[in-house]
């Protein structure tokens, strides 16, 4: 089990190091998600991939337009500003981390979209909204990071409306880890350590549904995609693994955490499964 409280100074270090922070401005364009890639289409373009998963998502999400949205670990505001921008959505985003915050006001004003998004500092385990507030809610790739998953689910829908709409996208272990051969699960905790995925070591792709349940939701699909994910899987590690292999010879790996979880998604892809989820807050 995890550690059950927020390890905010683990999560400073893999985002708040100057070359994550580098990666994830200059390499990723802010964005701190994957992608995805239709079959037959090339899996060189990720930024193209990425714009294809937050259109997925605001399929999903399938709400109209003005339609109040929270974004639950909200980065750079990335997505954010996807949802409003091109579904109409109203957003508003939440982070643990300051300069996150911070970065996704000064983008939101940047591009003209501030009056959709906003942006608020906070735990998406204790949120600071009062019940129903919200029309639907999601998690891009954060849910991995939550210290403590059936508390988080369980705050989703309390700030949520009845018939409101929760979609969760992000990797898990596709069994257990104790049910791993030791082999494998060598492989992957540390890596999940490193990067304070606690939510990823309590939660897997066989009892997600079963907790959304627990926390009163109605689960409408749980699709699995990871074939629409591996290949942003496969490209980032054939672009990035020498700089990676460089870095980690010569330099500090400390100071890489994020190059280092994108290589090593590749040597753990045995593993990982890449998920949607569609849940809805029963009708009262
Ligand atoms: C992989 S990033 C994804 C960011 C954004 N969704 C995107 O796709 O660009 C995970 C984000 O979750 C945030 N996060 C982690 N734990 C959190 C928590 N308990 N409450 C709020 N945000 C959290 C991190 O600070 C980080 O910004």
């Amino acid at each position: 089990m995890g550690a059950q409280e927020l390890d905010l100074a683990g999560l400073r270090r893999v985002y708040g190091r100057p070359g994550s922070r580098l990666f994830y401005t200059r390499v990723a364009r802010n964005a701190r998600h994957w992608g995805w890639t239709e079959p037959g289409q090339s899996k060189w373009r990720l930024w193209r991939a990425q714009r294809q998963l937050e259109d997925v998502l605001g399929r999903k999400l399938a709400l109209p337009a003005d339609a109040r949205v929270l974004d639950a670990g909200s980065g750079a505001g990335v997505v954010a500003r996807a949802m409003a921008d091109r579904f109409g959505l109203a957003i508003t985003g939440v982070d643990v981390l300051d300069f996150h915050v911070a970065e996704a006001r000064r983008l939101s004003t940047r591009t003209g979209l501030a009056q959709r998004t906003s942006f608020t500092w906070g735990d998406y385990h204790q949120l600071p909204f009062p019940d129903g507030t919200f029309d639907g809610a999601y998690s891009m790739e954060t849910l991995v990071h939550s210290y403590d998953p059936p508390r988080a689910l369980a705050e989703f829908h309390r700030v949520l409306r009845p018939g409101g709409r929760l979609v969760l996208l992000g990797p898990m272990s596709t069994v257990p880890l104790d049910e791993m051969a030791p082999r494998e699960r060598a492989l992957l905790e540390p890596y999940l350590d490193a990067m304070v995925m606690t939510g990823a070591k309590i939660y897997h792709a066989r009892n997600l549904p079963q907790l959304l349940t627990e926390a009163g939701f109605e689960v409408e699909e749980a699709l699995d995609a990871t074939p629409y994910y591996l290949p942003t899987t496969e490209a980032v590690h054939a672009y990035f693994w020498l700089p990676w292999a460089v870095l980690r010879r010569f330099g500090d790996p400390a100071r890489w955490l994020n190059l280092r979880s994108t290589v090593e998604m590749y040597d753990v892809r045995e593993y990982v499964a890449w998920y949607v989820h569609t849940a809805v807050k029963p009708q009262e």
